[in-house]
């Protein structure tokens, strides 16, 4: 078997959700020069359209999907729109995700219901959707983006990282549900990577030398160091692997 045939995604269908931002850009960029045919999802038209045209600039086919991840309504409306207009998704990275920050007895009701709904219900939400069409057709790649937060909390983001721990557990939840309808669920927990979300983190010296003196590789992470354990997980290289997050950490998750 030859690698590349094995690692192979040309012409297929992938919804990348939070495609706007810092990481979410490198998946959508990532899949299309490899051959797929990439959706991004967002809830700001005009900062889509930036990419979208971008990444169709480059010869590769991009559309732009506006829904917020929160509501049930405008994702089924969404996916059922790609479903008859493009076809049916292959591939869903459930990226869409943020952060607040304060000490959980500072926390408001409202910014839990916020972090919990977009990072664990959004992935709940869309995978529902999306999964329909999946069972039906007897194949499909579920993506879900956890975090080192999966795994360990810091302060004051202790609803981020319930939300990104319960995603780890959606993800064993889904691929044992779905793994009979050939459909592989996965995550990916990335480490620390320069974007909006981690703005006051690289800008803040201090915990930028904490960060690389934590992490056994002594740096951030390059998001396009993601993309290797994405197109793993997206195309036929990973069809017996279901329910594993596959952490892209430069070791952090394996020291103290
Ligand atoms: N950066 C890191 O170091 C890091 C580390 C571990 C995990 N992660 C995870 O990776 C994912 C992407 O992070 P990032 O660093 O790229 O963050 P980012 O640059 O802030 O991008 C976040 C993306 O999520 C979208 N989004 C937020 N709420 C949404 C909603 N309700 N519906 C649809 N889209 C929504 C945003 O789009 P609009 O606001 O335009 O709608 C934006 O495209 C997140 O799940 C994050 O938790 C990041």
């Amino acid at each position: 078997m030859k690698i590349s045939k094995l690692f192979n995604i040309e012409g297929k269908i992938a919804l990348i959700t939070g495609a706007t931002g810092g990481l979410g850009s490198i998946y959508a960029e990532g899949l299309a020069e490899n051959g797929a045919i990439v959706i991004l999802n967002g809830r700001n038209k005009s900062k889509l359209d930036e990419i979208v045209t971008k990444i169709k600039s480059n010869g590769y086919k991009a559309y732009a999907s506006v829904f917020d991840v929160t509501n049930l309504g405008e994702i089924e409306s969404a996916v059922r729109v790609i479903e008859d207009e493009i076809g049916p998704i292959d591939i869903l990275i459930n990226n869409a995700g943020i952060n607040l920050r304060a000490p959980l007895d500072q926390f408001s009701e409202e910014d839990w219901d916020k972090v919990i709904g977009i990072n664990l219900t959004g992935t709940y939400k869309v995978s529902k959707a999306v999964v329909q069409s999946m069972i039906k057709r007897k194949t499909g790649k579920i993506i879900n983006i956890g975090s080192m937060q999966s795994e360990l909390g810091r302060p004051t983001i202790a609803a981020y990282a319930a939300s990104k721990g319960g995603v780890k557990m959606l993800t064993k939840g889904m691929a044992v549900d779905w793994a009979h309808h050939n459909i592989q669920v996965n995550g990916i927990g990335p480490g620390y990577f320069k974007t909006d979300m981690t703005k006051a983190l690289h800008e803040d010296p201090e915990f930028d030398s904490w960060l690389c003196n934590r992490t056994p590789s002594n740096r951030w992470g390059n998001a396009e160091e993601l993309l290797g354990a994405l197109f793993f997980l997206s195309s036929d290289a990973s069809n017996y692997v279901n329910g594993h997050m596959v952490y892209v950490d430069g070791g952090l998750l394996s020291s103290v």
